[in-house]
């Protein structure tokens, strides 16, 4: 029988703002990253179909360099939005995150060296000028393939933060530090809802540059807008399937908090399907309406609020599976105002120059023109 007084105290530095900040902090920074590394892998994975469904043709290719073009830039802003969430993680879950990389050791230090390969051949396909190198498709994949592996590596780290009780056991099998979580039985289908989300997503993020293209360069607009819009449909649809198997692979009390027994969680998830039933209807409308202004407006719209909500129930489960270790009365709080102000207007800063930088990028910038 596991004692739950085997699990590290937490850091005993007072919390420098009060706990329910760091919180929302932690919810809202994952979100902003989990959207920016579905634009880079969804948009990397869509730019790889396409090149491969119609190479040779005009489109293909040119929808493949369009979007492989900005597929640095989305790893930078996944990076970037991924250093917030990494730091209000260890605040607050410090003494389990730390256990668990540990435990995961090589894997977890492996992804720094995937995160530089695979951003070295995303800016090797990008850089591409008019004598293109023969390898850029097998590149692209290449490097599209190591964030695979590193989003496998996130999602083994933390279901293992979560199960305290499997530690001891999962040391003592092997101390090489080399061992993943692959006994959890909710890894695959967590993972596969994750990387699902990402194909999802990635085909909004065609939508909102088709969007951007649509007065100058309707044809090739339109084509951008339908393989995007069709990726986010038949994903969406299959979280139906992948969501529940998700769902139906947790122990059953910690399901059971979806399914009556918490009202928050439970409403979130109902929040959550019919978000995204709205999404699939609004999508499917638009696509048959050639509607772009629905799709890139609307479906957007609806899948932000949609990837909050999920968030916030991510957060709710990992509560869930850590109420016997965790007590969020034992931090000590010394609020430090002056920090936190500078701080949140920093982020808030930060945010606002990556939508600058996107509408530079041509994103959002031609709203009056995509109207119909
Ligand atoms: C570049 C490729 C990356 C991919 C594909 C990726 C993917 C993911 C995925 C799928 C999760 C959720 C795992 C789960 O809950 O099962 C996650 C969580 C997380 N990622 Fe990333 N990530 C990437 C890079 C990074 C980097 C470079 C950082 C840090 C600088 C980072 C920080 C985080 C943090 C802190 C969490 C957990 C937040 C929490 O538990 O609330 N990620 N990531």
């Amino acid at each position: 029988m596991f004692d739950p007084s085997m699990v590290p105290t937490p850091d005993p530095n007072p919390l420098p703002a009060p706990y329910w900040v760091f919180k929302l902090l932690l919810v809202v920074t994952f979100a902003l990253h989990i959207l920016a590394m579905n634009f880079m892998l969804g948009g990397a994975l869509l730019a790889l179909l396409a090149r491969w469904r119609q190479k040779g043709s005009q489109f293909g290719t040119r929808i493949f360099y369009d979007v492989a073009k900005k597929v640095p830039v989305m790893m930078a802003a996944t990076i970037s939005l991924g250093i917030a969430p990494l730091l209000f993680v260890q605040v607050l879950y410090g003494q389990f995150f730390y256990t668990s990389s540990i435990l995961v050791a090589w894997p977890w230090f492996l992804v720094l060296v995937l995160v530089v390969c695979a951003y070295y051949g995303f800016y090797f396909v990008s850089y591409q000028g008019q004598r293109r190198h023969q390898a850029v498709g097998r590149v692209m994949l290449f490097s599209t393939t190591l964030v695979l592996i590193i989003g496998f590596i996130y999602t083994n780290n933390l279901t293992l933060s979560q199960v305290p009780a499997n530690w001891a056991q999962k040391y003592f099998s092997s101390t090489s530090g080399w061992g993943l979580n692959l006994a959890e039985p909710t890894l695959v289908p967590r993972y596969l809802h994750f990387m699902t989300a990402a194909v999802a997503v990635g085909g909004l993020y065609l939508v909102l540059i088709a969007w951007s293209k649509w007065k100058q360069d309707q044809q090739y607009a339109r084509a951008i807008f339908q393989l995007g819009g069709k990726a986010f449909l038949y994903a969406t649809m299959s979280q139906f399937v992948i969501g529940f198997w998700f769902l139906f692979s947790l122990p059953k009390a910690l399901r059971m908090i979806f399914l009556g027994a918490d009202s928050l969680a439970t409403s979130l998830l109902c929040f959550g399907l019919v978000a995204a039933l709205v999404s699939i209807f609004m999508m499917s409308a638009a696509l048959k309406k050639d509607n772009i202004r629905l799709a890139a407006l609307g479906v957007t719209s609806v899948t932000a609020l949609d990837v909050l909500t999920m968030s916030t129930m991510r957060e709710l489960l990992r509560m869930a599976y850590l109420k016997p270790y965790y007590n969020p009365q034992q931090f000590a709080v010394q609020t430090q105002w002056s920090p936190f102000l500078i701080f949140l207007v920093l982020f808030v800063a930060g945010v606002a120059f990556w939508f600058v930088m996107l509408k530079r990028y041509g994103l959002f910038s031609k709203t009056k023109a995509a109207q119909q």
